[in-house]
C-alpha cells in the first residue's frame, strides 16, 4: 500500500499543525497524519512548526517563552487555536496513525507520557504511533523509553552510509527529503527491511516519480491530488 501522510495536516488546503487542518485532512482521506511538536514554557507538548510563533500565528517570540494559556489566545489561522498533542490525538482519535515529529529533544519526556497514558490508560496501540525526527538522538532516547515503538528517521540529506542509522536506531521508516531521492537510496532502504516515506510531494509528477521509485509512501501538502 502506498500511504499518504498529511502534512501538518493538510497544510494545502488549511493552516497548519490546526485541527481544522486534520479534519481537512481526514476528509481527503489520508492513510497518517504528520504533525510537530515542541514544549511551551508551561510543559505542555504543542503543535506547531516553528521555534518561533511570528510565521503562523499573530504572537512573537519563541513558543518555549510562552505559557499556554497565552498560546491559546493566538490566531493560527482561520480563528484556530495552537492546539496541545493531546488534543490533536484525542480530534484524530485514532482514525488513522499520527506521526509525531519532535521538533527537538526538550519535548521527548512530556510525548513518551502521553503515549505511554493512551497506550496504558486509555486502550490505545503502539501501532496507532510513528514517532520521527530529525534529531537522532530524541529518537534513541524515546526509543529507548518505548522499546516498541515505531520511529521514522528524518533525513534532509542522503548520508555516504545511507540508512545506516535507521537500522540502529531499530528504526521503522526511514524519511528523506524529495530533493535528494535516488534509486540506491531506495533500494538499500528496501534491503534493511526500513519503509521509505519522502518528504515533502506535492504534484502530480513527482507523485508519480515516487512511485515508480518504489518508495512506501509520501508526506503530502495536497492529500487531494493523489
Ligand atoms: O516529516 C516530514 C516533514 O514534516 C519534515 O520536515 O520541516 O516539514 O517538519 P518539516
Ligand atoms: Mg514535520
Amino acid at each position: 500500500m502506498f500511504m499518504k501522510i498529511g502534512h501538518r495536516g493538510a497544510m494545502g488546503h488549511a493552516p497548519e499543525n490546526t485541527l481544522l487542518s486534520f479534519s481537512t485532512a481526514l476528509k481527503m482521506k489520508v492513510d497518517m497524519i504528520e504533525l510537530d511538536v515542541t514544549l511551551c514554557q508551561s510543559g505542555e507538548a504543542v503543535v506547531i512548526h516553528d521555534d518561533r510563533l511570528e510565521r503562523t500565528t499573530d504572537g512573537n517570540g519563541y513558543v518555549k517563552d510562552h505559557n499556554l494559556e497565552d498560546l491559546k489566545r493566538l490566531n493560527a489561522g482561520k480563528g484556530e487555536q495552537i492546539p496541545t498533542l493531546v488534543e490533536s490525538l484525542n480530534f484524530i482519535n485514532r482514525k488513522v496513525p499520527t506521526n509525531i515529529e519532535l521538533k527537538n529533544g526538550a519535548v521527548v519526556p512530556a510525548v513518551i507520557k502521553i503515549v505511554n497514558q493512551l497506550v496504558k490508560e486509555q486502550g490505545w496501540s503502539l501501532d496507532d504511533f510513528l514517532i520521527s525526527s530529525f534529531d537522532h538522538h530524541a529518537l534513541k532516547a524515546f526509543k529507548t523509553h518505548i522499546p516498541d515503538i515505531r520511529i521514522g528517521v528524518l533525513l534532509g540529506i542522503i548520508p555516504l552510509d545511507y540508512a545506516a542509522m535507521a537500522k540502529h536506531l531499530n528504526a521503522y521508516a526511514i524519511n528523506p527529503c524529495i530533493d535528494f531521492i535516488n534509486q540506491a537510496f531506495v533500494e538499500d532502504a528496501k534491503m534493511k527491511g526500513l519503509k521509505t516515506f519522502v518528504w515533502t510531494v506535492n504534484y502530480a509528477e513527482d507523485i508519480k516519480r515516487m512511485q515508480l521509485l518504489g518508495v512506501d509512501g509520501i508526506f503530502t501538502n495536497y492529500p487531494d491530488r493523489l
